[in-house]
C-alpha cells in the first residue's frame, strides 16, 4: 500500500536546495532589476547582503567578505589561484569536490610540494597527518559522501600556512568557526535556498597579507584578481563587485538572510539541520535496508545526508545491477511526485542522498520515510 501522506515540499536536492518555507516569487518584487549595480541603490542592496551575512555568520571585524563570480567554484578558484604556491600545500579529499581541488592543485597549478590526504567514500582524510607548515585546502562538508569534519580542533592556531576551506554545504547549517580559518567560500543556493551563480569569499587578515606579499608566477584573469599594484582591492569586498551580479539573485539572497534572522539566526539554522539529521538517523535505525555512507557517526553530515543500501539482496547483485536498482528508488519517488533529486552524485556509490539543510522541514522528511520504504519494497518485488 502506498503511504497516504506526502511531503508538502518535495525538494530534497543537495543543490540548488529547497527554498525556505513560505518562499514565493513575490519576495523578488522589490528587486532592483534594470538598474545599475553601481548605482547608489544597487550598491546599498549588495552591501546589505554583505552586512547581513557577516552578522549572521559572526565573521570577525578584521575579516573581509565579498561577492564574486561563478558560485562556490569561482570563489575557491579565485582563492587557490591567487594564494597558493608561496609554500607547500596539503590537499584533503574524501569525495568528488575535494578531489576536484586536488586536481587543480596537482594537474593545473602543478604545485610540486603537495601532500594529498585522500580517503575513500564514507571515510575522512587523516586530520592528524595535516602539515600546518603548508597551506591546507579542504571542504568542511563533502557533499557527495555526506562526510564532514567533526569539529575544528585539528586546525592549528599557530599554523604557518593558510587554512582554505570550501564550506558551501556547511555554512548556515554547521558550526564553521570562521575565526579559525583564513579562506571560507560558499554559494547562495545551498543552506539558505537562494538562487545560484554568485560565490561568497571570506578572507582573514593573514590571507590578505599573503595577497599583498606574494605574486603567483602564473597569469591571473581579471575575474580572479584581488590586488592592484600589490595592494588588496578592499572595494571588491564592499559593494564594488569585479563584474555584474544579478540584482534578482541579490534580492533572493536577502530574502534568505532575513528569514534566517527571523527564525533565530545561526543557532536556529543549525538546530533545524541537526534535527533533520536526527530524524533520518532514527528512520535508518528502523529501516534494515539502509545505512549511513559515513563510516564514523561523528562525521555524518546534517546537510547532504548520504545513505547506502545494505540489504543482502542488493549487496549480492552484480555492480551494474546495484547501480540501476538504487537509481530506481529516486526515479520511482520522482514519478510519484514525492521526492525530487534524491539520487546520489554521479560519482558516488549507489544509494540515496537527502538534503537536510535548514530550509527542509522536519515534517517533510517524516512524510518521506514511509515512501522510501515503499519504494524499496517495489524494487525488491515484495
Ligand atoms: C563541497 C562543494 N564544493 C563545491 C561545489 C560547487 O559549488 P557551485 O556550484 O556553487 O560552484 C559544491 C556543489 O555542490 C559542493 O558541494
Amino acid at each position: 500500500m502506498k503511504p497516504s501522506l506526502r511531503p508538502q515540499n518535495q525538494c530534497f536536492s543537495s543543490g540548488p536546495c529547497a527554498k525556505r518555507p513560505g518562499w514565493s516569487p513575490s519576495v523578488l518584487q522589490a528587486a532592483l532589476v534594470g538598474r545599475s549595480h553601481r548605482s547608489k541603490s544597487g550598491r546599498a542592496r549588495i552591501q546589505e547582503v554583505i552586512d547581513r551575512s557577516r552578522a549572521l555568520l559572526g565573521v570577525p571585524a578584521d575579516y573581509h567578505l565579498g561577492i564574486v563570480a561563478a558560485s562556490d567554484t569561482g570563489a575557491m578558484e579565485m582563492a587557490m589561484w591567487s594564494l597558493l604556491g608561496a609554500r607547500g600545500v596539503d590537499a584533503l579529499a574524501w569525495e568528488s569536490f575535494g578531489q576536484g581541488w586536488v586536481t587543480d592543485i596537482t594537474k593545473q597549478l602543478k604545485l610540486p610540494d603537495t601532500q594529498v590526504l585522500a580517503a575513500e567514500y564514507g571515510g575522512l582524510s587523516d586530520l592528524a597527518a595535516v602539515n600546518w607548515e603548508h597551506d591546507v585546502v579542504f571542504t568542511w562538508n563533502g557533499t557527495t559522501s555526506g562526510v564532514r569534519v567533526p569539529d575544528a580542533s585539528w586546525i592549528a592556531d599557530d599554523r604557518a600556512g593558510l587554512a582554505i576551506c570550501d564550506a558551501t554545504s556547511a555554512v548556515f547549517a554547521m558550526d564553521v568557526p570562521i575565526a579559525k580559518l583564513d579562506v571560507v567560500t560558499y554559494s547562495w543556493q545551498k543552506v539558505l535556498g537562494g538562487e545560484a551563480q554568485h560565490g561568497v569569499l571570506v578572507l582573514s587578515p593573514r590571507a590578505v597579507e599573503r595577497l599583498e606579499s606574494y605574486q603567483p608566477p602564473w597569469p591571473l584573469p581579471k575575474i580572479f584578481r584581488m590586488t592592484k599594484g600589490g595592494k588588496f582591492m578592499q572595494a571588491v569586498f564592499q559593494a564594488d563587485t569585479i563584474n555584474t551580479p544579478s540584482m534578482l539573485v541579490v534580492e533572493d539572497a536577502l530574502d534568505g538572510l532575513k528569514w534566517a534572522e527571523e527564525i533565530g539566526g545561526l543557532p536556529a539554522l543549525i538546530r533545524r539541520s541537526e534535527a533533520n539529521l536526527e530524524a533520518v538517523a532514527a528512520w535508518v535505525a528502523r529501516a534494515p535496508w539502509v545505512d549511513f555512507l559515513a563510516d564514523d557517526p561523528h562525521t555524518r553530515s546534517c546537510t547532504s545526508i548520504c545513505l547506502k543500501i545494505v540489504d543482502p539482496w542488493f549487496t549480492g547483485l552484480p555492480a551494474e545491477d546495484r547501480a540501476s536498482a538504487a537509481k530506481k528508488v529516486a526515479s520511482l519517488l520522482e514519478a510519484e511526485g514525492v521526492a525530487y533529486d534524491i539520487a546520489p552524485y554521479r560519482e558516488a556509490p549507489p544509494g540515496i542522498r537527502i538534503w537536510g539543510g535548514a530550509t527542509v522541514e522536519h515534517s517533510d522528511l517524516e512524510a518521506l520515510f514511509p515512501w522510501l520504504d515503499w519504494a524499496w519494497r517495489q524494487i525488491k518485488g515484495q
